[in-house]
This record gives C-alpha cells, sequence and structure tokens, in this order.
C-alpha cells in the first residue's frame, strides 16, 4: 500500500473514500456532524446519522455518500468515543477504512493530530487492517482493494512523519507476513517449507539464514526435538536466522515452536481440538516476524530468530509414553504424554541457544498449552520471566500496541511436580497448573540466559476477528517484541 502525506483538507481530498473521526456525546457529536454539513450541505448527514443510531460509539462507523462540495466519492465516520489518545484514534481510523473498503481504492484520512506517533499508527492500522488471507481462494474478490491512502492536514516539515510510515507499514508487512504462514495449510507449509519461506525472506532482506536438516539436528545431540519428529513422515528443521546491525547494544534471541501441525501423536487430540492444530507453528511466525522487522526498520540490535520445527504424527515410529531420551542440556527425561511435544523442541532449541550464541537476553514464542486458554481466555498470552525489570518493560510495550499479555508465576513450589521415579525429569506436572509447570520445564534446559517465555496458545490463532485481531492466524506478538526492541538501550 502506498502511503503519503497531504497539506491538504479532507474537504478536497478526490479520494474514493475519506475517514473523519467522530467522538460521542451530544455537543462532540453534534459539533462533528455539523462541521461535515457545512461542506455536504445542511441536512445531508444528520438525519441519516440518527436514523442509523450513530452516536460516534467506539465500535461504530458509518459511511455515506460524499455530497455537496465534498470531491471525495464517500465519506467515512468513524466513532472514537470518548477515546483522547491520539495514537489509539489513528489505529481505528487506519483499522476502520481498510476494514470498510471494498471497491475503493485510494483512502484519506484526517487524523485529529499529525504526530509521528499517530502517523505510524494509522499506517500499521491500514496495512495489518487490509490483511485477508485469499491464497487459497479461486475467486480473489475478497483481497484487499486499497492500494494509496494520503494522511491530511500535515504540516510542511515531514521529515520524522515519513519515516513513521515507514516504520508503521514495515512491522504490519511483517505481522502480514507471520499470519500468513499461520494460516498456510499443513500439507503445503511443512518444515520443510517453512525453512523455504524463511530463506527467501531473508535473502530478500540481505540477512543470513542458516538451515539444520535431520542430519545436522542429530549431530547437535538435539535428541527431544528429534523424538517428536519420529512419528512423523517428513523431515525436522532447525531455522536459525541472523539480523547483525554494525555495532549492536543488545544480542537478542527469540526462539519459536515450529509445529506444523500437531496430531497429538499417540496420544492422539481428539478431531475437533486438532482441527486448528495447523497453528501449532505460530510461535515461529512470530519470531521470524519479529527478526525481518527489526532487520527492516534497522534496529540497534542483533537479533537471532531460532525455530524448532517438525510435525507431531503418530507414525510406525512414533515416540511414546514411557520412552525416556537424553536432552541437548543433558538431563534425561522421560515422556508421559506425547501430545506435550512442544516443550520438548523448545527445551533443545532453546539450551542450543543460549550454548551458541551466548545472548544477553532469551524469548521464545510458543502455542504451548491449552491450559494458558483455560486460565487467561483466548485473547491474552501468558508471559513469565524471573526478570522483574524485563516483564514490565515487555508489557510497557504490549500496552502500546494493544496487544494483550498477563504476567504468570515461574512458581518454583510447583517444580516438584516435574520428578520422575526414572529419568532426570519427567515433561509434564499434574492436572492443575498446566501453563506454569510447562514454563518450569522449559526454565530447566535456559542455561542461566535471562529468558522469558510466552505462551501464545490463545491469541495466535481466531476462531472470529477481535478488536486488532483478524480471524485465523492473527501474527500475534511481532508488533510487541518489535517495540520492546526499540526500547532497548
Ligand atoms: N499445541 C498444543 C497447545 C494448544 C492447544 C495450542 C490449543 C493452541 C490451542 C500443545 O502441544 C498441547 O497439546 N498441549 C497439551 C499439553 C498436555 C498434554 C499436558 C494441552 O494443553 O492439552
Ligand atoms: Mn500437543
Ligand atoms: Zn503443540
Amino acid at each position: 500500500m502506498r502511503i503519503s502525506l497531504s497539506k491538504g483538507t479532507w474537504d478536497e481530498s478526490t479520494a474514493d473514500i475519506v475517514a473523519i473521526a467522530v467522538g460521542s456525546g451530544k455537543t462532540r457529536l453534534g459539533r462533528a456532524l455539523s462541521r461535515i454539513e457545512a461542506v455536504t450541505g445542511k441536512g445531508s448527514i444528520k438525519p441519516l446519522a440518527s436514523d442509523e443510531r450513530f452516536e460516534g460509539k467506539r465500535s461504530q462507523t458509518l459511511k455515506v455518500a460524499a455530497v455537496g462540495k465534498a470531491k471525495a466519492r464517500w465519506l467515512l465516520l468513524v466513532g472514537i468515543g470518548e477515546e483522547k489518545d491520539a495514537e489509539k484514534i489513528a489505529w481505528k481510523l487506519g483499522r476502520a477504512v481498510a476494514a470498510v473498503a471494498r471497491a475503493q481504492k485510494s483512502a484519506a484520512i484526517e487524523l485529529p493530530e499529525v504526530t509521528p506517533e499517530s502517523v505510524r499508527a494509522v499506517s500499521q492500522g491500514l496495512v495489518s487492517g487490509n490483511y485477508h488471507y485469499t491464497e487459497y481462494k479461486t475467486d480473489k474478490s475478497e483481497s484487499p482493494a486499497l492500494t494509496s491512502a494520503v494522511l491530511l492536514d500535515a504540516p510542511k516539515d515531514t521529515r520524522g512523519l515519513t519515516s513513521a510510515i515507514r516504520t508503521g507499514k514495515a512491522v504490519a508487512e511483517s505481522v502480514n507476513f507471520a499470519r500468513d504462514l499461520v494460516n498456510a495449510p499443513p500439507n503445503d507449509l511443512t518444515p520443510l517449507t517453512l525453512a523455504r519461506a524463511a530463506t527467501r525472506e531473508s535473502k530478500k532482506l540481505g540477512l543470513s539464514c542458516r538451515i539444520f536438516n535431520k542430519a545436522r539436528i542429530e549431530k547437535e545431540g538435539m535428541n527431544l526435538l528429534l523424538a517428536v519428529n519420529k512419528g512423523s513422515a517428513i523431515e525436522p528443521r532447525v531455522i536459525h536466522v541472523i539480523y547483525k546491525p554494525a555495532r549492536p547494544k543488545k544480542k537478542v534471541v527469540f526462539v519459536g515452536k515450529g509445529l506444523t501441525f500437531d496430531s497429538g501423536g499417540l496420544c492422539i487430540k481428539p478431531g475437533p481440538s486438532m482441527i486448528t492444530m495447523k497453528c501449532d507453528m505460530a510461535g515461529s511466525a512470530t519470531t521470524l516476524g519479529i527478526v525481518f522487522a527489526a532487520a527492516r526498520l534497522k534496529l540497534p540490535i542483533e537479533v537471532h530468530a531460532v525455530v524448532g520445527s517438525t510435525e507431531n504424527m503418530t507414525g510406525a515410529k512414533a515416540y511414546r509414553p514411557g520412552d525416556i531420551y537424553k536432552s541437548l542440556e543433558g538431563k534425561t527425561v522421560e515422556v508421559i504424554n506425547t501430545d506435550a511435544e512442544g516443550r520438548l523442541v523448545l527445551a533443545d532449541v532453546l539450551t542450543w541457544a543460549a550454548r551458541k550464541l551466548k545472548p544477553d537476553l532469551m524469548i521464545d514464542h510458543a502455542t504451548l498449552t491449552g491450559a494458558c486458554m483455560v486460565a487467561l481466555g483466548p485473547y491474552r498470552a501468558a508471559l513469565y520471566t524471573d526478570d522483574d525489570a524485563l516483564a514490565s518493560a515487555y508489557l510497557d510495550a504490549a500496552g502500546t500496541e494493544g496487544e494483550a499479555f498477563w504476567r504468570m508465576p515461574l512458581d518454583s513450589e510447583l517444580r516438584s511436580m516435574l520428578k520422575s521415579p526414572i529419568a532426570d525429569l519427567k515433561h509434564i506436572g499434574g492436572r492443575y497448573g498446566g501453563s506454569i509447570t510447562a514454563a518450569l520445564f522449559l526454565k530447566e534446559f535456559t542455561e542461566e540466559t535471562t529468558w522469558m517465555h510466552l505462551d501464545i496458545a490463545g491469541p495466535a490463532f481466531l476462531e472470529r476477528a477481535h478488536r486488532r485481531m483478524p480471524k485465523g492466524g492473527t501474527g500475534f506478538g511481532v508488533a510487541t517484541g518489535v517495540r520492546f526492541l526499540e526500547g532497548l538501550q
């Protein structure tokens, strides 16, 4: 999408559709509508607004033909309620335009305040709101129509603003990249093609991308990842993307769970739970999205993405409950339930990344547990770390990006639930605290590296659209990860 700045005002715009924010409450609403009618003509908006019960409330929009002296084809009144935060209003405007634009190709947006932050937000909202997954539709008429947007009332000096457009677009494109990967069906998106997608995007951005095949993974000693792979007819992959700027301030490694399909293995999932399990590589999509965004934005941080990718299947060689494997870290692990495969894959990848990359900080994203959704609902991710400053910086970044996280305890009291009578550890706890014991299991493999675990099982994939998230793959976590990296000193 082309997004540009214009000094023009909304009444002069010849775009297909012009978006204007309208607040709620009698005086705010009345004033806003009068201002529009001064251009479109008395009685052209107010009766319609009242008929349609458009009161400028948060979730309301009203699309009307632009008449009178207005030069556009349509006007879109976007309700913002009592909202005063310029950035949030900007997001809303961008999203609203993208949502209603069907035949409209060009849009113009009147931001209440034209600041770098609001320009970034509206750009991000436009590009991520314009997302539709039509890859497998023969009829592409649902494809996004909007190809250009003009931000009105721009000041003379636009330097900070054009770079804000670039930032907003780069973040949203990385979010959309992650969504595409998650939405791709599991017969086409396998560990092999996931690796290819990462290689292709890395090439585009001039990043180095290393792929480990099965032989190499064996050589590295990632036996837990290999155990999960045993039941699959497709080889596993470890994908390592590196973005390294000239004088990096910090080295951050993102680790992602890349289960391109999780059948549960021999402890097979019932059909209804399996249907969405192509989403089990969402952590890897988020991880890749973050490193690619960091590169697009040329952030002064060295960022690595390390993804462990395999299917979890039921083939004749499948790993079994009762099996014991020696992790890369050295601890032996007794397998209890083959459906708790994600933590096994992550354990080896975390150890590998900690030892080989020695980062200042390691953050994993994973659709790890159903228990996390039981605890926090479908829209919120769990955040685990022992580092208070890190948790609070991350939650701040999430707040800015409108993504919902909640800090959960790495409760060492529950550690004993992972004791095995026969091996060093078993990989699941009991019935209670399932998201916490999964996090405690991962912690065993982090080699004292500063580490944070994000369980995105809920918000990574949605049955229906919710707030900023579309249905299907959401790209959840990419925007927060990037915002956090921007704030790192
Ligand atoms: N991939 C699932 C977790 C999941 C569930 C993600 C729903 C997204 C939506 C994970 O591998 C899993 O199956 N976890 C088990 C663990 C249990 C066997 C200890 C679960 O949560 O039921
Ligand atoms: Mn599973
Ligand atoms: Zn899984």
